[in-house]
C-alpha cells in the first residue's frame, strides 16, 4: 500500500463558459479539480491551502473514514472550516473500497465548481471482477450557473425564495455543442473499434438528478458508489447528486461520432428547472474527424420519466454475498420532505418570498437542521463543549398523516435545532426514509457520510411494515452512500454503526441542506482503540 501526497490550493481563476468569463473557485486552477487515483489500502494525505475568499472545507464523497472522522470534511459537523489563509490537511486510508468516489467543496454552495473524481482501483495485482477495460474515463456531471454560485445561494437565503436554476448542465466542465459559445471546447472521448471502455460517471450537479445516456451503444452497469454489482445493461442511467455509476461501454458501432447526453429528471412538481441538455462526443478514433460527419443524438427519457428511474434501480444487486444484517437495534423512521413556512412577525417581505409569502423550509422528521457556528459538533462531542446541540432527534415522526397524498400541509412547521441522534457502536441500525409531498413529492438523494449502506426495498406511497417488510432483498442489496429515495415513495436501508464520529446525513441537492433536510448520527466509541475515534490532528482548524 502506497502514501499518495498531494496539494490542494482552493483559489480564483478565470473561467470562460457561455460566452462569459468568470472569477471560478477551482482546486489548483482546474475545473473541475484534478482526479486522485489510488488503490484500495492506500493512504491519502491531502493539504489544503485556502487562498480564496470564502471558507471552505473539503469532503471525500463517499470515503468510509473508519477512525479517521476528522477527515470527513463538511463544515461545522467534523470541523470548522479552513478560513482564507489557512490550510489543513486531511488524512485517510481506503479500507475495502473499490470503485468511483468524488471528492468536494462542503461550505455553502462552494462545490458547483469545486469537485474532482477520486478512483479506486483494486489492490495492486487484483483484478477488476470484470474483464479488464482498455480505458478508463471519469465522466463527471455538473451544473453551471451564469453567476457566482454563493450569490445565487446568499439571495435565496435572503429572501426565502427558490434560487435561480442553473444555466447549463456540463460534462467534465464542459456544457458542449448545444450551449451558446460552447461547441469548441465540448468534450471528446475516444474510444477505439471492438475495445471496451470504463467510464466512471459521477453525478456532481449541485440541485438536479440526472439521466445519462449514450447514442447507440448499451451500457453495462458493473458498480455504483464504489460497490460492485452484478452487471447489468440498460441504455440509460438516473443519478441522482452524490451517486456514482461504472459502465462498460463498447465499441461496437460503425466508426463514427456518438454524443453522450445528460438532462434533468425531475420530479417535484410546478418547480422550475433547468431543462437543457448537455453533450460530450464519443469519438471513434478510427472516423474521420472532419465535421461532415454528423454526430448521433441519443433519445432521453422525459424529463418526469419515474417510470424509467424504477426500471433502472431495480436492477442493482450486490456482486457476491454481503454481509447484510438480519436483526436490528435501531428501527428508524424518518420523513424527508420540503415545506413553506409561514413568515415571522417583524419579517419584510422581501424575506418572505416563497409562494403566498412564506419561506421554503425542509426538515427530517419535522426538525429542520441547523448548522453550529462556531464549533464542529464532532469538536463538541469529543471536548464535552455543553450547548451545541441536543441528543433528541426523534426516531420517528412527532405526527403521522399521509406522507405521500395530495393534501399539502402547509401546518407542518419544522422547528429549527441542531439535534442529533446518538448510536451505540455496533448497534444495527435500519432507516426508512420517507417523502412527504408536503409542498411538493420529490426524488430526494438522501447521502449518509461515513456509511455505505444497503438499500434493502424501496417504493411508492406511505411505507406499510405489515407488507413492505416482505420485499426486502437481504440476499444481494445494493451498498450505497446515497440513496435516491422514489418520489412519493420510500427506501428502506440498513448499516451496522461500526465506525465512531459524527456522521450527517442529507439530501444532496444543495439547497434542501440550505432548507434543512439534514440530520446528524453521532456514533459512541466501542471499546478500545480500534474501536475509538483517532485524537484530533494538530493542525485541526477552530473557529
Ligand atoms: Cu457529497 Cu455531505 O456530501
Amino acid at each position: 500500500a502506497r502514501v499518495h501526497e498531494h496539494q490542494f490550493v482552493v483559489q480564483a481563476h478565470k473561467v470562460k463558459r457561455l460566452c462569459k468569463t468568470h472569477n471560478t473557485i477551482t482546486v489548483n486552477g482546474q475545473f473541475p479539480g484534478p482526479t486522485l487515483e489510488i488503490n484500495n489500502g492506500d493512504t491519502l494525505v491531502v493539504k489544503v491551502t485556502n487562498k480564496a475568499r470564502y471558507n471552505v472545507t473539503i469532503h471525500w464523497h463517499g470515503i468510509r473514514q473508519m477512525r479517521t472522522g476528522w477527515a470527513d470534511g463538511p463544515e461545522f459537523v467534523t470541523q470548522c472550516p479552513i478560513r482564507p489563509g489557512g490550510s489543513y490537511t486531511y488524512r485517510f486510508t481506503i479500507q475495502g473500497q473499490e470503485g468511483t468516489l468524488w471528492w468536494h467543496a462542503h461550505s455553502s454552495w462552494l462545490r458547483a465548481t469545486v469537485y474532482g473524481a477520486l478512483i479506486i482501483r483494486p489492490r495492486e495485482g487484483d483484478p477488476y471482477p470484470f474483464p479488464k477495460p482498455k480505458r478508463e474515463t471519469p465522466i463527471l456531471l455538473g451544473e453551471w450557473w451564469d453567476a457566482n454560485p454563493i450569490d445565487v445561494v446568499r439571495e435565496a437565503t435572503r429572501t426565502g425564495a427558490a434560487p435561480n436554476v442553473s444555466d447549463a448542465y456540463t460534462i467534465n466542465g464542459q456544457p458542449g455543442d448545444l450551449y451558446k459559445c460552447s461547441s469548441q471546447d465540448t468534450t471528446v472521448v475516444p474510444i477505439d473499434s471492438g475495445e471496451t471502455n470504463l467510464l466512471r460517471v459521477i453525478n456532481a450537479a449541485l440541485n438536479q438528478p440526472l439521466f445519462f445516456t449514450v447514442a447507440n451503444h448499451k451500457l453495462t452497469v458493473v458498480g455504483a458508489d464504489a460497490s460492485y454489482l452484478k452487471p447489468f445493461t440498460t441504455n440509460v442511467l438516473m443519478l441522482g447528486p452524490g451517486q456514482t455509476t461504472d459502465v462498460l461501454i463498447t465499441g461496437d458501432q460503425p466508426s463514427s461520432r456518438y454524443y453522450m447526453a445528460a438532462r434533468a429528471y425531475q420530479s417535484a412538481q410546478n418547480a422550475p428547472f433547468d431543462n437543457t441538455t448537455t453533450t460530450a462526443i464519443l469519438q471513434y478514433r478510427s472516423a474521420k474527424t472532419a465535421t461532415s460527419i454528423k454526430t448521433v443524438m441519443p433519445p432521453l427519457p422525459a424529463y418526469n420519466d419515474t417510470n424509467t428511474v424504477t426500471a433502472f434501480s431495480r436492477k442493482f444487486r450486490s456482486l457476491g454475498r454481503p454481509e447484510v444484517p438480519t436483526e436490528i437495534d435501531e428501527n428508524l423512521f424518518f420523513t424527508v420532505g420540503l415545506g413553506l413556512n409561514k413568515c415571522p412577525p417583524n419579517f419584510r417581505k422581501r424575506r418572505c418570498q416563497g409562494p403566498n409569502g412564506t419561506r421554503f423550509t425542509s426538515s427530517m422528521n419535522n426538525v429542520s437542521f441547523v448548522l453550529p457556528r462556531n464549533v464542529s459538533i464532532l469538536q463538541a462531542h469529543h471536548l464535552g463543549v455543553p450547548g451545541v446541540f441536543t441528543a433528541d432527534f426523534p426516531a420517528s415522526p412527532p405526527v403521522k398523516f399521509d406522507y405521500t397524498g395530495n393534501v399539502s400541509r402547509s401546518l407542518w412547521q419544522p422547528v429549527r435545532g441542531t439535534k442529533v441522534y446518538k448510536l451505540k457502536y455496533g448497534s444495527r441500525v435500519q432507516v426508512v426514509l420517507q417523502d412527504t409531498s408536503i409542498f411538493t413529492p420529490e426524488n430526494h438523494p438522501i447521502h449518509l457520510h461515513g456509511y455505505d449502506f444497503y438499500i434493502l426495498a424501496e417504493g411508492f406511497g406511505n411505507f406499510n411494515p405489515k407488507k413492505d417488510t416482505a420485499k426486502f432483498n437481504l440476499v444481494d442489496p445494493p451498498l450505497r452512500n446515497t440513496v435516491a429515495v422514489p418520489v412519493r415513495g420510500w427506501a428502506v436501508i440498513r448499516f451496522v454503526a461500526d465506525n465512531p464520529g459524527a456522521w450527517i446525513m442529507h439530501c444532496h441537492l444543495d439547497v434542501h441542506i440550505n432548507w434543512g433536510l439534514a440530520m446528524v448520527f453521532l456514533v459512541e466509541n466501542g471499546v478500545g482503540k480500534l474501536q475509538s475515534l483517532e485524537a484530533p490532528p494538530a493542525d485541526l482548524p477552530l473557529c
